[in-house]
């Protein structure tokens, strides 16, 4: 089982991705949690790079480059032998975050993060991706004194929501949309009630 959970900077994915992996425990999974971009010594280093605002203004294409290479490390280090040895895997963010980012707001197209993608995870997508749709204006986090990419503010954080809400209606099989302003409870909730029936 592979699932990754998508949203604008502060809708509370994080908080989620924890629930589910503690319900999925409960209920006698073994569960991976990472998180894009990092959870290899590779991706951490590019995290750094790329969230650090000493780095500036990197353009779309270097920046889809640097989270798709952490991206890659992270499917063959991790996502893929932990699921072959039958673990579960919960991902704070995955492709979907690249598309949005890079490719929608970014301008890179969709397409093309898209066919980069196929690159980099030679395939592995998750069966399910939870879009934790919130306004930004509702976020939970400072966005003014963030990391370089939290600190590009609400119009940005706004195109970010509208981009991940055009894919989600584009590609309705790979998304499960969650309504992040409810209460974390019933999000929670919300994330369970959409889990294929025969997970536990
Ligand atoms: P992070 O601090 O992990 O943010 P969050 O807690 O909101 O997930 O920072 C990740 C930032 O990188 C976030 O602003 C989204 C952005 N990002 C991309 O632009 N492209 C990507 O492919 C990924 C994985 C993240």
């Amino acid at each position: 089982m592979f699932v990754a959970f998508e949203g604008v900077d502060g809708a509370g994915k994080s908080t989620q991705v924890r629930l589910l992996g503690e319900h999925l425990e409960r209920n006698g999974r073994e569960v991976v949690i990472c998180r894009e971009p990092g959870g290899t010594s590779l991706g951490e280093e590019l995290r750094r790079i790329l969230l650090d605002p000493g780095s500036g203004d990197l353009q779309p294409e270097v920046e889809v480059l640097l989270f798709m290479a952490a991206r890659a490390q992270l499917c063959n280090k991790i996502i893929r032998p932990e699921l072959q040895s039958g673990k579960a895997v919960i991902s704070d963010r995955f492709l979907w975050s690249s598309v949005v980012y890079q490719g929608v707001v970014g301008g890179l197209g969709v397409e093309e993060v898209l066919s980069i993608g196929r690159v980099a995870t030679r395939g592995l997508l998750p069966e399910l991706t939870f879009l934790v749709d919130l306004d930004p204006a509702a976020s939970h986090s400072g966005l003014d004194d963030g990391d370089r990419m939290e600190s590009r503010g609400i119009e940005f954080q706004r195109r970010v929501r509208d981009g991940f809400l055009a894919l989600a209606e584009e590609f309705k099989d790979s998304f499960i949309l969650i309504d992040g302003g409810a209460s974390i409870e019933q999000v929670h909730q919300q994330v369970l009630d959409a889990l294929p029936k025969e997970q536990p």
